[in-house]
């Protein structure tokens, strides 16, 4: 265990043993009036790898020199586009190549994984999770359950923090699940919830949910390239989670999804079906009788958008050569750091409460930071002063120091100016 220091000299020896530093030369850090943002916003959306560009114009050229034969004859050809990122995903997630596939967007695939996955029965019908699930997720659950004629009041459990706490305590998701055992369908949490940044245990709610008979989901969003994942071991049903967080695929990016093997081959799995999930050997036969391809690409409905999954191509090559267990050491180092700093400045909770669970192995990278007094105005402040935040409503800012591209110097920094803008804070 490191002793941290509260100073400039420290913060740069950790920057200089950092066995992961030179990643950062690897994506361009957006400025403000000429000076680097201190970029910490990365669990909105992630930075640019400099590669981006090179993977997107071979898409390009394949395209300007060949026509419709890049389908074939692309340097990846664009039939097969899916396949080239299996192998990497499933290092990330903790999967087998066959259990993931890059597609469409999160929300999307979310529908189609409960399409196939929430069969409800008069007894089995209910979906279990976070209260203050991301809004999209929200409306998911409130529609799927709407679109099997059931009423959302009572069909959907969500599980709210104890009194006076920020964060869900796992002996208590454990405990509902255990009381609504037998009218469980589902189980969906987000692996890292998007408000508090806690990191779920993802082990235990699974076996849990299995136990009461349940299919248990997970929404990845905050989770995928944030921290370690064994979707495959822990026997997850299935996964969803977008790109263009923390695997820097860039906005809107092509999204992804886990079913883990053991639903390939169900008997009875419905889904909702297109041409790209067909056998490949019969894709252009064009012939009537769905038969889908017996892994998760057999989830598939249409066609690769090839230059989203160019730039995630380029983007998920990095994650290979890092690798998710020194990107989630140096992460567990580098927020334990904003941690440190934070308190050191803010003892008793004066002036703001960090809502993140404090034990690493309950958060990813992200810090949420409650601040009792003049938020937006420490915000906005934060802002001017060339830190990339983000500011979630009622009075929460989200610091997210991401291993590939920041550094502990940015962090140090960070915390200088936080303490200026909060002494600078009129009402104090
Ligand atoms: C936890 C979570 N779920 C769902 C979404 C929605 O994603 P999409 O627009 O890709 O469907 C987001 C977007 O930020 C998210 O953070």
């Amino acid at each position: 265990m490191i002793k941290f220091e509260n100073n400039l000299q420290f913060a740069k020896s950790l920057d200089h043993s950092d066995v992961l530093k030179g990643y950062r030369q690897q994506f361009f850090i957006p400025k403000i009036a000429g000076k680097k943002f201190i970029y910490f916003s990365g669990n909105s959306l992630g930075l640019q790898p400099k590669q981006a560009k090179k993977f997107i114009d071979q898409e390009l050229k394949d395209w300007s020199n060949l026509g419709v034969d890049g389908h074939e004859n692309a340097s990846r050809p664009w039939l097969f586009h899916h396949k080239f990122s299996k192998k990497i995903l499933g290092e990330i997630v903790g999967a087998k190549p066959a259990e993931v596939v890059a597609m469409n967007q999160l929300t999307i695939n979310l529908h189609l994984m409960m399409v196939s996955f929430y069969k409800p029965t008069s007894e089995r019908y209910k979906i279990l999770t976070e209260a203050g699930a991301f809004s999209s997720d929200q409306y998911a659950f409130e529609s799927q359950i709407k679109f099997h004629g059931l009423n959302p009041e009572e069909t959907l459990i969500e599980l709210m923090p104890r009194s006076g706490e920020f964060t869900l305590r796992t002996e208590d998701i454990l405990n509902a699940i255990a009381e609504h055992g037998r009218e469980l369908a589902i189980i969906i949490l987000g692996g890292v919830q998007y408000y508090t940044g806690q990191f779920f245990d993802v082990k235990k709610i699974t076996d849990a949910g299995h136990e009461s008979g349940a299919i248990v989901g997970f929404d990845l969003a905050h989770a995928v390239g944030n921290v370690e994942l064994y979707l495959h071991k822990h026997q997850v049903d299935f996964a969803v989670w977008c790109s263009y967080k923390y695997l820097n695929s860039g906005p809107g990016g092509i999204a992804g999804a886990f079913i883990h093997e053991k639903h390939f081959k169900r008997e009875g799995l419905q889904r909702f079906a297109g041409w790209w999930g067909h056998d490949e050997k019969e894709r252009f036969q064009m012939k009537k009788g769905f038969k889908p391809i017996p892994t998760a690409d057999g989830w598939q409905v249409s066609n690769v958008p090839i230059f989203q999954s160019a730039a995630h191509l380029a983007a998920l090559e990095i994650f290979h050569q890092a690798g998710m267990k020194a990107l989630r050491k140096k992460s567990i180092l580098l927020t334990g750091y904003l941690e440190y700093l934070l308190k050191e400045m803010d003892p008793h909770e004066h002036q703001f409460i960090i809502i993140t669970p404090l034990r690493p192995e309950a958060r990813g990278c992200q810090l949420s930071v409650f601040l009792k007094q003049n938020g937006k105005r420490i915000f906005n402040s934060l802002t001017r002063k060339g830190i990339s935040l983000d500011w979630r409503e009622p009075n929460v800012i989200r610091l997210a120091p991401v291993p590939l591209y920041n550094t502990f110097e940015e962090v140090f920094r960070f915390a200088e100016i936080f303490k200026l803008v909060l002494k600078l804070s009129p009402d104090r």
